[in-house]
């Protein structure tokens, strides 16, 4: 596709909350607090903004650039992209994992949205509405996930409602295009979810312990759950490793969306300000906002001993067991659990956009597809590739594991090695700054050669030697069956990009 033809963002507020919408998602408002929880509250804050200087926001500026750089050639995925930096054959299919990724991850972020989507409509409609317990809404969230039958729910059909008005929104907005569809619905959804978001911010902040509660059952307690630093655990290997990874999760580096977004740049188009506005949004979401709701809302109500049981439970204990029984207790509780919910789906779907659209680009430029037809192959793929998100228990936390953990630092750390050493930091600071409407500090450069790449090869080594003997072996045969899966999408990207760039190998505008 040409350079001209291109899709292209209208405004650059648009574009700004298109990317924070990318960045802020489920991982903002649920992973987030539970990861500080659970790794020293103000202590995991050390290594959080550590890596957040050293591999965020350096690589946040790398991938912008390499995006509008590959954009000029008519590359809207990474594959291509990466080819443009190391004209290699190995290039483009290190570049495949910036198309995998996000796919993978849609598979199971999409029903995950879909799931908040629903949930903000059961709270509204009172249907969880006297299960005062969290062994009751998980008994109801797991028969309405259609692993039980009980008295809540007989069968998948509201899951599978839910998940296809998700899924329908998502490719909705998707064929409105960049700036008739992302941009549009950003400008939409980003105030929507900071205003939802500070609503509970309020409410959370003059919460009243319930009568009867411990000492520690205060406010004050549940931000200095999250605040306070237990510094012994600074020397725990897997404290950073957790930091390193969330840092990447939040703000969206190392997926390969942030090149998609930026594809759609002209060539002059400032980077610097847009990558670091985005960015700062996102902390804003994450830390102030993510980090005060949930954790401080399960303090008040249930203690910190609970809350420290809830977290090790994960996301979903928190998020919609613990958060559905608190909610619901207080004057219109039902309003406040559809505001929470709604949030999470706002958050979501903002997210789930930006992972659909890098395939779309490879099905749409690669092939000559049009945007509607290669909205509408993407989406059909969503559908029937989702079945272990929504059937096979357990192969949600391993498309997780290896797509959306392992996946991101390997992709960041190849990316940053081809960005600065091979692509080279002249040509890469060049790009960077060009057209910069801020000025980037000259630290970056050397960061981004020296820093970046063996601060991200220690810890995906770490991450590796601390995880990956537990989570190769499995007995259940639908985490084999999930990594067939996996290897099949790799495989099956790789060979639709070798095709795509042999007949299409883009032009220069
Ligand atoms: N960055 C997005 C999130 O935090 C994907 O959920």
């Amino acid at each position: 596709m040409s350079q001209t033809s291109r899709d292209r963002w209208a405004t650059k507020t648009g574009l700004v909350l298109a990317l924070a919408g990318n960045a802020i998602g489920i991982g903002n408002f649920l992973r987030f607090p539970g990861q500080a929880a659970a790794n020293g509250g103000g202590a995991f804050m050390i290594p959080y903004f550590i890596s957040l200087l050293v591999v965020g926001i350096p690589l946040m500026w790398a991938e912008c650039a390499i995006g509008r750089y590959g954009g000029r050639f008519g590359h809207g995925h990474t594959a291509g992209m990466l080819h443009r930096l190391w004209p290699h054959p190995a290039s483009k299919y290190i570049g495949v994992f910036g198309i995998f990724i996000p796919f993978t991850v849609a598979l199971y972020y999409i029903p995950i949205t879909s799931w908040c989507l629903a949930f903000s409509w059961f709270s509204l409609s009172g249907a969880y509405e006297g299960l005062a317990t969290r062994a009751e809404i998980g008994d109801f969230l797991r028969a309405f996930q259609g692993w039980e039958s009980n008295q809540y729910f007989a069968g998948r059909g509201p899951l599978y409602l839910f998940f296809a008005l998700t899924l329908g929104l998502n490719l909705l907005v998707l064929s409105g295009g960049i700036a008739r569809g992302i941009e549009r619905f950003g400008k939409i959804a980003l105030p929507a979810l900071f205003g939802l978001a500070i609503v509970l911010v309020i409410r959370v902040l003059t919460l009243e312990p319930p009568p009867g509660a411990g000492p520690d059952q205060s406010v004050l307690s549940g931000l200095g759950f999250v605040w306070n630093p237990d510094l012994r655990l600074l020397s725990d290997w897997k404290v950073w490793v957790s930091a390193a990874g969330q840092v990447f999760f939040t703000t969206s580096v190392g997926w390969g969306i942030i090149h998609t977004y930026t594809s759609y740049l002209r060539p002059d188009d400032d980077v610097a300000l847009t990558g670091l506005s985005s960015l700062s949004l996102n902390e804003f979401a994450e830390v102030v906002l993510g980090g005060t709701i949930a954790i401080t809302a399960s303090v008040v109500f249930f203690g910190v001993v609970a809350t420290q049981n809830i977290v090790a439970g994960g996301t979903f204990d928190l998020g919609f067991q613990a958060m559905a029984v608190i909610l619901q207790q207080l004057p219109f509780g039902n309003l406040l659990g559809g505001i929470w919910f709604l949030l999470l789906f706002f958050a979501g779907l903002t997210s789930a956009v930006a992972i659909t659209q890098p395939a779309v680009a490879l099905i749409q430029e690669g092939f000559g597809v049009t945007r509607n037809r290669a909205v509408a192959l993407v989406g059909l793929a969503v559908l029937t590739l989702s079945v272990p998100a929504l059937w096979w228990e357990g192969a949600l936390a391993e498309l997780d594991f290896w797509a959306g953990t392992l996946s991101l630092l390997v992709f960041g750390l190849a990316e940053a090695v081809i960005f600065a050493w091979i692509f080279g930091m002249e040509r890469g600071w060049a790009e960077i700054t060009r057209g910069a409407e801020i000025r980037v500090p000259g630290i970056v450069r050397p960061l981004l050669k020296y820093v970046t790449p063996p601060f991200l090869a220690a810890i995906l080594l770490g991450f590796s030697f601390q995880s990956l003997g537990d989570e190769l072996w499995r007995e259940h045969w639908q985490i084999w069956a999930a990594r067939a899966l996996m290897l099949a999408i790799f495989v099956g990207l790789a060979v639709m990009v070798r095709v795509a760039l042999q007949t299409r190998p883009g032009e220069e505008g």
